[in-house]
């Protein structure tokens, strides 16, 4: 297979608190294929949008990375010049963020804000020449390019929305805007996080047809962030679900949804009828303490599996079918001899009917 697009790999990053060090993400390992789609999944506070941002370069200054590498077309994005790293930003990638109502500036209108935007994108992907020249580029010929993106995400008066306020545009108008925004660059990889989770679901319904249909027709590579598992079907060709700044699973979509193995994408999985709540909250307990990490696996509390070596051992992936990676003791054929828990045989994964039962 060619190299990926995107590389993540053993990303750790720590957050300096008022309250001591909070370990955030414990050793991402993520890659995005040219024209694949993953999805992102796991609930609120697991790094999901930490993992984004970091991918960006949009980290809080308290933020340090001590360690794990992140490379974009085999170019390690953490060890670019601050100048460099922006270009990226700037060109090869875009982000949809997580809120549209606080994304947009409310002082500026549509217009300026998709202008500037465009202005700045122009100070990094061009040689001085061209950006000395782009000073000049006319006002019209951003707005034509702004408007024409406006066109694509499917807003039927294009120009009124390039000059009206944010206050001016329902949620679903203002995501428009802001997927708009992401894609005037044409960029390679575009990094959507949870873009319907503020709207009704029926608008919401809306911008992820919207999505899929420019995904299809761009070619673009994508990182899908959601609290939803049925959506993460929908859109994406591989699932990484993610648990306390760790990735447990990965499979293609349809597998994981065939053949789910860790306890908690088989949790997940059980609470889909009630998906209108948020991830995670049909399984008992809560993420735990960054400040205050268990040791080993991290989902022990919670795990109706859970055994004294879990805490002892670390979970490290491994590959238990093709292309699938989960994070658990349960499926360790290594390890097994170490691991005296009397856990299910070793490559029988649990079926979901078997966790109801014992649960
Ligand atoms: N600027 C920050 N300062 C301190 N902690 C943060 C900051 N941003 C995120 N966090 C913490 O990092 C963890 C992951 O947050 P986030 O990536 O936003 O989760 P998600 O997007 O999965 O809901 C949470 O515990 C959150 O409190
Ligand atoms: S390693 Fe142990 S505690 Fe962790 S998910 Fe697997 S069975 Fe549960
Ligand atoms: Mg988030």
């Amino acid at each position: 297979m060619s190299e990926p697009l995107l590389e993540i790999e053993n990303l750790h990053l720590d957050i300096r608190t008022a309250d001591g060090l909070a370990e955030i993400l414990q050793g991402i390992d993520l890659s995005v294929e040219s024209g694949e789609t993953v999805a992102l999944v796991g609930e609120t506070g697991c790094g999901k949008s930490i993992t984004a941002k970091s991918i960006m370069g949009l980290l809080p200054e308290t933020a340090t990375v001590p360690t794990g590498s992140l490379q974009f077309r085999g170019e390690d994005l953490l060890a670019l010049p601050e100048k460099e790293r922006n270009a990226y930003r700037g060109k090869q990638m875009g982000m949809i963020m997580q809120d549209p109502m606080t994304a947009l500036n409310p002082v500026f209108t549509v217009g300026d804000y998709m202008t500037d935007v465009m202005k700045w994108q122009g100070t990094h992907k061009l040689g001085l020449s061209d950006w000395l020249s782009s000073k000049f580029t006319s006002n019209d010929s951003l707005r034509e390019r702004a408007i024409e993106m406006l066109e694509e995400v499917q807003i039927a008066a294009p120009e009124r929305v390039f000059e009206s306020y944010p206050v001016e545009l329902s949620g679903g108008m203002r995501q428009r805007v802001l997927i708009a925004t992401a894609l005037l660059s044409e960029p390679e990889l575009l990094i959507a996080d949870e873009p319907g989770t503020a709207l009704d679901l029926t608008t919401e319904a809306k911008i992820l047809e919207l999505l899929q249909d420019l995904i299809d027709e761009k070619d673009m590579s994508v990182i899908y962030i959601t609290h939803d598992l049925s959506i993460a079907k929908y859109i994406s060709d591989t699932i990484y679900v993610m648990y306390a700044g760790e990735i447990v699973e990965r499979a293609p979509a349809e597998e994981l949804f065939d053949n789910p193995q860790h306890p908690y994408t088989i949790g997940l999985l059980d609470s889909i009828p009630s998906l209108s709540k948020p991830i995670g909250e049909g399984i008992a307990g809560e993420l735990p303490d960054t400040l205050d990490r268990p040791q080993n696996c991290q989902f022990a509390d919670r795990c109706p599996y859970s055994e004294p070596e879990c805490r002892e051992i670390y979970p490290a992936r491994r590959e238990t079918a093709p292309d699938h990676e989960v994070g658990c003791h349960l499926y360790t054929p290594e390890d097994a001899a170490a691991f005296d828990g009397e856990l299910v045989d070793i490559g029988t994964p649990p079926a979901r009917e078997q966790l109801e039962n014992e649960t």
